[in-house]
């Protein structure tokens, strides 16, 4: 039989997009960002494309890819003070960023047994995964009331097995700045290295300084911050898959690179976690750079920001709902402030088109919503949604989770679980995969309303949440043909 034809295959990829939240529109306020700016994303997707193919393995076999690197350092320097010795890296992300500055870490000490890092505990996980992936362990410090790290406390948490110290600007979770020059000054004295997270603000913040708003210091004028992500992918508006690792000097990056010439192939020779690297993030990242330029992220902070300032004073106006605390960039953490059920708040957003990505409670903090603000989102549409959410929500009341469950899930051990175990405690939580030919997963058939699930997920301890997700994935991760129109 003969392949489908390309426009098959076009309208067949169009159809399962249709299954997928949206990137355009400024509604969907987690995972992807909008500029708004229609021929910067064609032009990005163009990049992509035309690169797709090239290889940033080699980088004297592929220029192109090392000129727009380095062009997109250059420009990050700008941003971040920078001094003149500054190098860095395009990876594939955020937590790829966060991955190497930890295994950079962990290897300019060879000598350290045992080697540990210190991070608050709105870390993001990516610093867990790194831990989990290269033996270093984390010493987590409590953060403050207003849900910033503690510099005194870290200072106290470091020995002489830390060999990194960790801040975010800001944290992905509450959207606040750490205080940075106290973290870094402590490190410093120290002679440990510190990695300030940006990944999700280093494109806003220093347009929000520009602007004339307090931005707690965070950059390389900050004495003792010695490297520092910042996506591409997020608020530089570039396609997914780029994010850039930057280091005060070459020697702070040295241990960063792999190479190995012990085998009888190429010698190889990586600045980042992969080997063979799609040219397509580079040039799309740079494509969208260059397009949107300085003015261009000032006018799109400023208007993100704006929308951010609104959106935070409707909450603030929204009998029912509260602030995590005061945003210092573009993210925002709702909470119920009474007996409002914050997840199905989500399931009345997602009814009206808008996307907001549900935060569990931890550790003695409620329940809230996660809201990245991007340039395209308009904070008018956004409170009327939310206001009619909130109503509904109200009169829907919140979720009851069974007691005789809630006790279960507090104390079921996920270790004693087998994955029968694991099949009927997906299946009372509606979470299952929807069954192909052959009993073939062809993705999830989540419930119509997500507020249920999480609320059973929100009564369990983290280990088990992290259990049970784990299941659902596999479950969800199984072979199965995509059936092209006309076919059986
Ligand atoms: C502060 C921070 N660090 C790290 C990451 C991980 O980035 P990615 O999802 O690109 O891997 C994020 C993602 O939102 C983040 O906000």
């Amino acid at each position: 039989m003969s392949p489908p034809t390309p426009e098959r295959l076009r309208a067949r990829l169009a159809a399962l997009q249709q299954q997928d939240l949206p990137v355009h529109g400024g509604r969907t306020l987690a995972y992807v960002y909008d500029s708004g700016l229609a021929e910067v994303d064609a032009l990005a997707r163009e990049a992509v494309a035309a690169f797709a193919g090239s290889n940033g393995l080699d980088p004297t076999a592929f220029p192109s890819l090392l000129a727009m690197e380095n062009d997109l350092v250059a420009f990050a320097r700008t941003l971040v003070d920078g001094p003149d010795t500054m190098v860095g890296t395009v990876t594939s992300g955020g937590t790829e960023s966060c991955l190497l500055a930890v295994l950079a870490a962990r290897d300019a000490h060879p000598e350290v047994d045992g080697p540990s890092m210190v991070v608050p505990e709105t870390v993001h996980a990516a610093f867990h995964k790194a831990a989990h992936c290269f033996g270093v362990r984390t010493v987590v410090v409590p953060v403050r009331p207003d849900r910033r790290a503690d510099p005194a406390a870290m200072a106290a948490a470091m020995d002489a097995s830390t060999v990194l110290v960790v801040a975010s600007a800001p944290s992905y979770a509450d959207g606040v700045v750490d205080p940075i020059p106290e973290i870094a000054a402590a490190a410093a004295e120290r002679g440990v290295r510190c990695h300030v997270d940006a990944c999700i603000g280093g494109w806003v913040l220093p347009y929000a300084a520009r602007l004339g708003r307090a931005v707690t210091p965070w950059t390389f004028a900050v004495d003792g911050v010695t490297s520092l992500s910042t996506d591409l992918h997020k608020y530089a508006y570039a396609p997914k898959g780029a994010s850039l690792l930057l280091h005060r000097t070459p020697a702070l990056r040295r241990p960063q690179y792999f190479a190995h010439a012990g085998w009888p192939g190429y010698t190889m020779l990586n600045p980042t976690l992969q080997s063979t690297r799609s040219g397509g993030p580079v040039a799309g990242a740079w494509a969208s750079v260059r397009a949107i330029g300085d003015d261009g992220y000032l006018a799109l902070a400023e208007r993100a920001l704006a929308a951010t300032d609104a959106i935070a004073a409707g909450i603030l106006e929204t009998d029912g709902l509260a602030l995590a605390a005061r945003p210092e960039s573009t993210l925002l953490a709702a909470v119920a402030d009474g007996p409002l059920d914050v997840f199905t708040v989500c399931d009345e957003m997602a009814q009206r088109g808008w996307f907001v990505q549900p935060q569990l409670s931890y550790a003695g903090r409620p329940p809230s919503l996660h809201l990245a603000v991007s340039a395209a989102t308009d904070p008018a549409a956004f409170l009327t949604a939310l206001a009619a959410s909130v109503g509904a929500a109200r009169e829907a009341g919140p979720v009851a989770v069974d007691p005789g469950v809630a006790d279960l899930l507090r104390t079921l051990d996920p270790a004693t679980l087998d994955d029968a175990g694991f099949d009927l405690l997906l299946a009372a939580g509606g979470l299952t995969a929807e069954g192909g030919p052959d009993g073939a997963s062809t993705g999830p058939a989540l419930p119509e309303r997500m507020a249920p699930v999480n609320a059973l997920l929100d009564v369990a301890p983290p280990a088990l949440r992290e259990a049970v997700l784990v299941a659902f994935l596999d479950r969800l991760a199984r072979p199965a043909g995509i059936p092209i129109d006309g076919e059986a």
